[in-house]
């Protein structure tokens, strides 16, 4: 299905393409089975949970939908830090979605063991494909550093490592985190970047152009084995593309 990229002139315009690729992923699959959505953290998903909670709250069938994580710091779930806090607060305290259907990764666990039980929970919900659990979609943020996810440019073997969640160390805070792997991301069957401001516009034209070096950024690495990859940019991310398409 290949990549696309996309370019709005708002937040809210991405937000609205995002929601309608959601409702159309979800009309995609069959009734009986449920959609497994992985989100991603850090500030940018905020503001487009914060859309779908005001104008999708009906519109998605959120009780079909399987929430989980694609990484999350390990801290408490009440924590600032935490990617679900964020998440239950701007969106899942405000759908219609039941509390089984939220599966987070429990970032107060002890990290090896939770990396190993959040594994084999996701091995439970979702069908696999090749052997490896496969999302129905996948969101994803973009570091200017060129980081996905929790994998940083350091750490580009967990897009080879046979685990499908790693416990990895953040290079600068040195806080630990659980993050889904390479081989798990790109098995996905949508993945989805949302990339928004300035400060986003040199690493994605160095990664969608394929810029000499591009590789060395884990998010020039992710591209589904079997599955679509959308970009989806506001002007102000795209202006390095804009500027010399
Ligand atoms: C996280 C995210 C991370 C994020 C990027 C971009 O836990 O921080 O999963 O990969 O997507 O760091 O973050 P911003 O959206 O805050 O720029």
């Amino acid at each position: 299905m290949g990549r696309s990229i996309r370019i709005f002139k708002s937040v809210d315009d991405l937000s609205q393409f995002f929601a309608q690729i959601l409702v159309k992923s979800i009309d995609e699959i069959h009734e009986d089975r449920y959609f497994s959505l992985a989100l991603s953290g850090g500030s940018t998903p905020r503001s487009i949970f914060q859309y779908l909670a005001v104008n999708f709250r009906e519109t998605i069938a959120w009780k079909r939908v399987l929430v989980f994580w694609s990484d999350e710091r390990c801290v408490p779930p009440d924590s600032t830090e935490s990617n679900f806090r964020m998440t239950r607060e701007v969106l899942l305290d405000h759908i219609p979605i039941p509390s089984d259907n939220i599966i987070r990764i429990k970032g107060e666990a002890d990290p090896m063991d939770e990396a190993l039980h959040y594994t084999e929970t996701v091995r439970q919900f979702l069908p696999s494909f090749n052997g490896i659990p496969r999302f129905d979609l996948m969101m994803l943020g973009v570091g200017i550093d060129g980081h996905t996810a929790s994998i940083f440019p350091d750490n580009l073997s967990l897009f080879e490592s046979e685990k499908l969640f790693e416990v990895v160390e953040h290079p600068q805070t040195r806080r630990q985190r659980i993050t889904a792997t390479g081989n798990l991301i790109n098995n996905s069957g949508r993945i989805v970047f949302l990339a928004t401001g300035d400060t986003k516009s040199k690493i994605v034209k160095m990664i969608l152009d394929h810029k000499a070096g591009s590789e060395k950024f884990p998010a020039s690495l992710v591209y589904p084995v079997n599955g679509e990859l959308l970009w989806l940019l506001d002007d102000k991310a795209a202006r390095s593309i804009i500027k010399n398409p």
